[in-house]
């Protein structure tokens, strides 16, 4: 068995962990809100004003903070106006970006915020800035948060909402390099800051305004992107990164894998610190005051269609892969929470790397999920110093580490230690040491996820995959704590 040292000293806090950094993201693509989250009020399937019960009640469990909409490719060719209003004359419109499928536009601004509402998260709003105007965007701005008196306000108030909403989280334009509009990161940047100009604070709301940052290792892009704009008009810029196994034309299967495949997941998933570090070092450069923050507001893996499903719908079953996948990227997020303020997963529900799956009236939830509630504690927690010895190995030439760790303590003085063994045959035996005078106190309730890396849930058998709880008695400076292959482990213990 292989052994490790994890050095702690929780004296030393680096940064606060964004409770937004276990954010999601909501397209209309495929079966995500038609179907996953929203299925109307008449359906017979259990609902709350047309959002299905069964999903909301999941994600209030894992605490989900924050949540990213309409898109996506989709957001820059959304109107906000043909969602609101009676349901009957709304406009009908085609998504061309996923499947061509006929949009009725029956969940739009006043649906997602009752699922918002219900939820108990924030909404991150996705401005069209690729086939819209500058007036739609204010416009809907306007809608959304001013009070009473405007034209628009009035509007809302007719569509059933009196009062405003609060919106903090404003992305304008996605992937403006690509679907959002094939722009240049010059004519970007310039285009955006005519976008944010008119996107007003109205009655105290106060806006975040996200810009649409790179693809990946695009570093030219943030490096223009940053030397054009300054924090008066954006508090982030987005990155977005996915986990594709193969290539764009042959991506891998999501359950149908082999050891050499799943060794490269992981290597390719680690690839996002050094593209992480990289726009980093651009941003330090050109914003020393850190004004502006690093959003990773598209993250996950991206596998081939289940077979038989609309290729459109990008729709994938999730196993323990995925789940160490969404493990290595969360301990990343956190260990760099300093400047990275919100990531969104795509995408919740029945898109991508999901936390649920849906099927008529039944649900599954995800080895992804079952890693976002052992993580959950880490929200608003302080992230303190710690370092371990990786133990990294050669998989057919790629020199993969095959342990990850990230570790905070929260305002009521309990520690939590998140760690993801990536070997899919070796345990190891990690030793916690406080490094300072402080002591584990009490005890320590240790969540295990570990199964085989193929294992997965299914509408027949959604409990194959499962977190194991124990509790332990832990006190002193030293507790160790053994992982077993292709697992994901969390403790949670008092400390003094
Ligand atoms: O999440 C699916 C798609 O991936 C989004 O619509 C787009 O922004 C990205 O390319």
């Amino acid at each position: 068995m292989k052994k490790s040292v994890l050095s702690i000293t929780p004296s030393v806090h680096k940064s606060t962990i964004a409770p937004e950094i276990y954010g999601q993201f909501s397209e209309h693509l495929g079966r995500c809100i038609y179907d996953g989250v929203y299925v109307g009020e008449d359906s017979d399937i259990p609902n709350t004003n047309g959002m299905r019960n069964d999903v909301v009640e999941a994600l209030r469990e894992i605490k989900l903070p924050v949540l990213r909409w309409p898109g996506g490719c989709y957001a820059d060719e959304y109107h906000w106006k043909d969602g609101i209003g009676p349901k009957e004359s709304r406009r009908k419109m085609v998504n061309t970006n996923w499947g061509g499928t006929v949009e009725d536009n029956s969940f739009g601004t006043h649906e997602f915020m009752e699922l918002c509402e219900q939820i108990g998260c924030e909404p991150y709003i996705a401005v069209n800035m690729g086939s819209g105007t500058v007036q739609e965007a204010a416009e809907w701005v306007e809608y959304m948060t001013a009070e009473s008196g405007s034209t628009f306000a009035e509007l809302r108030a007719a569509n059933g909402h009196a009062e405003p909403w609060k919106v903090k989280y404003l992305g304008i334009g996605n992937e403006s390099w690509g679907c959002g509009g094939s722009m240049d990161a010059d004519f970007y940047a310039n285009e955006y800051k005519r976008y944010q100009q008119f996107c007003k604070e109205y009655s105290g709301n106060k806006l975040y305004k996200v810009a649409c940052g790179p693809s990946g290792d695009d570093y030219a892009w943030t490096r223009e992107l940053m030397s054009r704009i300054n924090h008066q008009h954006a508090k982030g810029i987005s990155l977005h990164y996915y986990t594709v196994p193969g290539d764009w034309e042959h991506k891998g299967s999501a359950t149908d894998f082999t050891e050499q495949e799943y060794y490269t997941t992981i290597a390719k998933t680690l690839g996002i610190e050094e593209v992480i570090d990289g726009h980093l070092k651009i941003m330090d450069e050109l914003d020393p005051e850190h004004n502006i923050d690093l959003i990773i507001d598209e993250w996950g893996t991206w596998y081939d269609v289940e077979p038989g499903t609309n290729p459109g719908f990008l729709y994938q079953q999730n196993t323990m892969r995925d789940a160490i996948v969404a493990a290595l990227n969360l301990n990343i997020f956190n260990k760099h929470s300093d400047m990275i303020s919100m990531a969104n997963i795509a995408q919740v529900v029945n898109v991508l790397q999901a936390m649920v799956l849906t099927e008529g009236d039944q649900i599954v939830k995800t080895p992804t999920y079952d890693v976002f509630a052992m993580y959950k504690e880490h929200q608003g927690a302080s992230l303190v110093q710690s370092a371990v010895d990786t133990l990294p190995v050669d998989h057919d030439g790629k020199v993969i580490p095959s342990l990850s760790e990230s570790v905070s303590v929260s305002d009521d003085g309990n520690m939590t230690i998140t760690l993801a063994n990536t070997s899919l045959k070796e345990e190891i035996q990690v030793i916690c040491r406080l490094e300072d005078k402080s002591q584990f106190n009490g005890q320590a309730e240790i969540a295990v996820l570990q199964d085989e890396v193929h294992a997965h849930n299914t509408f027949e058998q959604p409990d194959q995959v499962k977190v194991q709880y124990r509790t332990e008695h832990w006190n002193g400076s030293e507790q160790t704590v053994t992982l077993l292959p292709c697992s994901v482990c969390r403790i949670h213990c008092p400390i003094v």
